[in-house]
């Protein structure tokens, strides 16, 4: 696991927006996976501006999100393809038709549509590089404490930790799903690198058990430790948990020598 850690968000966002152009450079065809929630947002918007600036093109990136809430329209302002298009598909050049969520209407077999988008996932090669936020309470996606760290794409209900986390997003009295679609912790383990972020002392108890807790559906991040390529990028605050951060900035900066000596 190779850990960064930040002085702020804003550093968090730039060093996550040269891991995913690297890959994008390394490969135009990428196929990454993409998060929700607030920590991205910044993230998305360097991507953007990365765009704008003819640093990176999308136009054959395929991307494929963890999570949707379950039965909300494309078109509901709370839903996660609203959020996506809005802070990211409709200001770079991505092909619509190449951008998926797994979705599930009411009308829709949850068990059905969770295959559907294993199978679409695999028909373009699998994720080449998947981006994580993390739960207060480890979760992943949406891959909820006691998940199975096998799980494939299928529908959770939300616990009421999370819904309570989130609820600042919805506004008084505003319906707020407590179910949604989610990337199994399996799907996401099967991708061949991860990039998780985190910000925020609320995120900082949750950083230490996914680095050094047992690996656990307790805390079903902490799977990443079986994982060969992740990237943990956090911010000071995130990282208030970890006993020998002096290590992890020592490594960094070893390996960035590496890199400018190369
Ligand atoms: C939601 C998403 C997760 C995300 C988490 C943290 O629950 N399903 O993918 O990691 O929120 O989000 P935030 O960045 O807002 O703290």
């Amino acid at each position: 696991m190779r850990v960064i850690i930040t002085e702020h968000a804003a550093e968090l966002a730039a060093r996550a927006t040269q891991v995913i152009i690297e890959q994008i450079h390394k490969k135009d065809n990428s196929v990454l996976g993409l998060a929700t929630g607030t920590t991205p947002i910044i993230l998305y918007k360097s991507l953007c501006h990365a765009y704008k600036g003819g640093e990176v093109s999308f136009r054959q990136v395929s991307t494929f999100n963890l999570d949707e809430y379950y039965n909300l329209p494309p078109s509901h302002h709370q839903s996660y393809r609203y959020f996506m298009d809005e802070h990211l598909f409709s200001n770079i050049d991505i092909l619509p038709e190449n951008t998926f969520l797994p979705t599930c209407m009411a009308d829709e077999d949850a068990l059905e549509q969770g295959s559907k988008y294993e199978t679409l996932i695999a028909e373009r090669g699998g994720i080449d590089l998947q981006l994580l936020g993390i739960g207060a309470n480890g979760h992943i996606g949406f891959n909820e404490p006691g998940s199975s760290l096998a799980s494939r794409t299928r529908l959770k209900t939300l616990t009421q930790k999370t819904l309570a986390d989130n609820s600042r997003l919805f506004s008084e009295g505003e319906y707020q799903p407590d179910m949604a679609m989610t990337m199994g912790v399996g799907t996401i383990m099967d991708s061949r690198q991860i990039l998780l972020i985190a910000s925020g002392v609320s995120k900082a108890k949750a950083i230490k058990d996914m680095m050094f807790g047992s690996v656990s559906a307790a805390c079903p991040a902490s799977v990443l430790q079986m994982h060969p390529n992740v990237i943990v990028i956090v911010d000071k605050e995130a990282a208030a948990c970890i006993d020998d951060k002096e290590y992890f900035d020592l490594a960094e900066s070893k390996m960035q020598q590496l890199s400018n000596d190369r």
